[in-house]
C-alpha cells in the first residue's frame, strides 16, 4: 500500500496507541481485550518503554497519513529454556483490512525476529477468525493444537487454535 510506513514504536506514540486499540477492540470480535480493558496512557507508555528495553520484544507500528492503523508485538522470554520463542500479536484497523497492512506488517516482525534469534514463533487465534488463520498460513504458520472453549463471546463459547512457525535458519 502506498504511503504505509512500517517503522519501530515509540514513546510519543502512547496516546494514539490507546485510541488506536480501542476502536480496534470495538471493531472486531477476535481480540481478547475488550475496549474499556484497554490499558490507559500511563500502562500503555509502561508496555512501550518495556518493548523498547528489553531486546527480546518487538513492537512495530503501521502509520498511514501520520495515523496508526496497524500494530504488531512479538514477547520472547528471558527464561533461557524458553529464550527462543516468541509469541506473536497483530492487530488492523478495519477500514484497512484487505490492503496488505497485516501482510507487511507480518513480514518485517518475522525479518527482525530472525535476525534478533528467535527459532520460534507461535500465536493462539480464535477458530473462527477466518482471516487471520489465513495471513497466518499464508506465512507458513502451522496448526499445533486447540484449547477447546478457551473463549466465552457474547454467550458463545469458542475455540482458541495454537499456531507455530518454526524460523528457517
Ligand atoms: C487479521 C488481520 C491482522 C489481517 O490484516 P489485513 O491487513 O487485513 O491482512 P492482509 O490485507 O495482509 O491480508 C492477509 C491475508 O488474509 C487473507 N484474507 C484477506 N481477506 C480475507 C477474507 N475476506 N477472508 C478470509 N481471508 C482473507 C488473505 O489470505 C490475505 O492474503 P492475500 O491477500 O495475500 O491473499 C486483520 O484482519 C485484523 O486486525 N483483524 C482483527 C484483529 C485480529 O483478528 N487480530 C488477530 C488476532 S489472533
Amino acid at each position: 500500500m502506498e504511503g504505509l510506513l512500517i517503522r519501530h514504536v515509540r514513546l510519543s506514540d502512547a496516546a494514539q496507541l490507546v485510541s488506536f486499540k480501542k476502536s480496534v477492540s470495538a471493531e472486531s470480535k477476535f481480540l481478547l481485550t475488550c475496549p474499556d480493558e484497554v490499558e490507559d496512557l500511563i500502562d500503555q507508555r509502561r508496555m512501550i518503554t518495556l518493548y523498547l528495553s528489553d531486546s527480546r520484544r518487538i513492537f512495530l507500528v503501521a502509520e498511514y497519513d501520520g495515523q496508526i492503523v496497524g500494530i504488531i508485538t512479538l514477547s520472547g522470554s528471558s527464561r533461557r529454556r524458553i529464550m527462543h520463542k516468541g509469541e506473536l500479536g497483530i492487530s488492523v484497523r478495519k477500514q484497512f483490512w484487505g490492503k496488505g497492512i497485516g501482510s507487511a506488517l507480518m513480514e518485517e516482525a518475522l525479518q527482525i525476529a530472525k535476525e534478533k534469534g528467535f527459532k520460534k514463533i507461535q500465536l493462539e487465534v480464535m477458530s473462527n477468525n477466518h482471516r487471520a488463520i489465513s495471513l497466518y498460513k499464508k506465512f507458513g504458520f502451522e496448526v499445533e493444537g486447540v484449547k477447546k472453549k478457551a473463549v466465552l463471546i457474547d454467550n458463545e463459547y469458542i475455540d482458541l487454535v495454537m499456531m507455530g512457525k518454526w524460523l528457517e535458519d
